[in-house]
């Protein structure tokens, strides 16, 4: 298939993007081109703002593709979803949206499945991914939706699993937001990849909205000690009212999704579970020599200091 990738540079989409090369597929993308030196060898590069969408119709012009998937948030809205679809002109193929598991109404019991309905509980960003959601499918062409929940893995941009390490690494305490009891629940970024590569063109996932994610869900604390445990360094945990947790890891609501849909119809599961995938992570994490970064923990020790009296 020619594939493309809306993104291609960063985390998701890079990681879609070697998923497709090794499946063999003919990838393009589309990006701003801010860091050409991250596209691999064989991948045509699109450079454009997918907030322009005058610019959309002149580089997609003449383009045709057997499969698209929408990758970047840049913040996207559903009038940025119709110009792409609109500079394609119906050349897309199948077209796979990534959405998120926060389209979904967390003042709900959790688990949230698929068709749990959804809401503005998180805001704009729920709104323009309800928005994106309803322009691909709705739009007549074979479309699918997939609400991944926290990614991690190698390449993150999020600063989650690698906020912790850098704590841990370094025997220093990690702070805790309250009771730290929120249940998060997390994927990893190669099987949210290769979820999306496996379901380009198949007829079954047209129309349908996937929730892809590792089963496994998990407390704040107990993220933070499995962490500890894989990594095989002490943990020393203290609980404040406030901290930092993580990029995004501090909210007040659980986060969890059941994952039966892709299962059941698609036949796709993660190849990771939490443990395997922190474990990989850790080894791209001292390979790229990021236990020798800089960080700045002068916020970690005045609350620390501010604990103690
Ligand atoms: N990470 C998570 O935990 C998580 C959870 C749920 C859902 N999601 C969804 O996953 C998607 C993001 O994935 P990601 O953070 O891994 O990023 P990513 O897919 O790697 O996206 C960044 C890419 O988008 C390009 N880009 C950024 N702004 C652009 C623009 N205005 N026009 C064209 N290209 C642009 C960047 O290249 P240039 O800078 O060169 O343009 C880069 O290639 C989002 O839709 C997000 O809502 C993520």
């Amino acid at each position: 298939m020619r594939v493309l990738v809306v993104g291609g540079t960063e985390f998701i989409s890079l990681h879609l993007v070697r998923a497709l090369l090794r499946d063999r597929h003919e990838v393009v993308v589309l990006n701003r081109g801010r860091h050409p030196g991250r596209v691999p060898a064989g991948v045509k590069t699109i450079v454009a703002d997918r907030k322009d969408h005058a610019a959309l119709g002149r580089v997609l012009a003449g383009e045709r593709f057997d499969g698209l998937v929408d990758i970047t948030y840049a913040p996207t809205t559903g009038d940025d979803v119709r110009a792409l679809l609109a500079a394609l002109g119906g050349r897309a193929g199948h077209a796979i949206f990534v959405s998120t598991g926060r389209v979904h109404d967390h003042a709900l019991p959790i688990p949230y499945h698929e068709d749990t309905p959804r809401n503005l509980y998180w805001g704009e960003y729920a709104k323009n991914k309800i928005e994106g959601e309803d322009a691909y499918l709705g739009s007549g062409l074979p479309a699918s939706v997939v609400r991944p929940t926290h990614v991690f893995g190698p390449l993150n941009t999020r600063n989650n699993e690698t906020f912790f390490f850098d704590r841990l690494v370094r025997g220093r305490p990690v702070l805790v937001p309250g009771p730290g009891g929120w249940l998060r629940q997390f994927g990893h970024v190669e099987d949210l990849a290769d979820a999306m590569a496996a379901m380009l063109g198949d007829r079954r996932a047209f129309g349908r909205a996937y929730n892809v994610s590792g089963e496994e869900s998990i407390t704040q604390v107990g993220f933070v000690e499995l962490i500890a445990e894989v990594i095989e360094r002490p943990a020393s945990l203290v609980h404040v009212a406030k901290a930092p947790f993580g990029q995004n890891l501090v909210y007040d609501c659980h986060a969890v999704y059941t994952t039966t849909r892709i299962r059941a119809e698609l036949g796709l599961r993660p190849r990771y579970t939490l443990t395997s995938g922190l474990a990989q992570t850790f080894e791209w994490y001292l390979r790229e020599g990021l236990d020798r970064r800089d960080v700045d923990f002068s916020q970690d020790d005045a609350l620390l200091a501010a604990a103690r009296t």
